[in-house]
């Protein structure tokens, strides 16, 4: 297994058979997608793209650090689930995001993914809420330790 900085277009396809599936394709490209501090990442294996995770340089308006990254679009093919995927994926991002001196990592994650945000040292915050079309989703935040 191999995580590599990946292009945005190659996460559209994990986005759309993981997270919006049956939804036009359109639905995964997000907004910041090729914004200069957005940052895309990949895991590989045999050379085929099996998971992804995109990090946007944006503060949550009720979270106080100056500066925060989103977490989204993060999705590990079913078939590769449970392997480590995704926690490669976020060991690979937590220094780039204290590069850019952000202390904080934020995401909105569906309620059946707060074990695996658990596990990876997130916290929830506050209640749950309805994003249409997706279903109920909990504010969830990492501290990233700037020295
Ligand atoms: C949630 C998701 C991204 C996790 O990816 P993954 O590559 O399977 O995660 P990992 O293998 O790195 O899991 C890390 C740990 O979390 C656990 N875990 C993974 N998914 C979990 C879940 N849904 N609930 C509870 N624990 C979970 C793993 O068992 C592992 O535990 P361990 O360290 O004790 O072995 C993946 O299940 C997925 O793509 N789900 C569908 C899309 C989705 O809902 N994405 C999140 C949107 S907010």
């Amino acid at each position: 297994m191999k995580v590599l900085r990946i292009h945005p277009k190659d996460t559209i396809s994990i986005r759309h058979q993981m997270l919006r599936s049956g939804k036009p394709i359109d639905s995964c490209i997000y907004n910041g997608d090729d914004d200069e501090q957005t940052f895309h990442l990949g895991a590989f294996v045999d050379t085929k793209l099996v998971s992804v995770a995109s990090f946007y340089f944006e503060k949550h308006p009720i979270l106080l650090p100056p500066y925060q990254y989103r977490l989204r679009g993060m999705a590990t093919l079913s078939e590769h689930q449970r392997s480590g995927l995704s926690s490669e994926l976020l060991k690979m991002a937590f220094p780039i995001i204290k590069q850019n001196l952000a202390s904080l990592l934020w995401c909105n994650a569906r309620l059946t993914a707060v074990g695996f945000y658990e596990k990876v040292g997130f916290e929830r915050v506050g209640e749950s809420f309805n994003i249409s079309d997706i279903g109920e989703h909990i504010l969830m935040t990492k501290k990233i330790e700037i020295d």
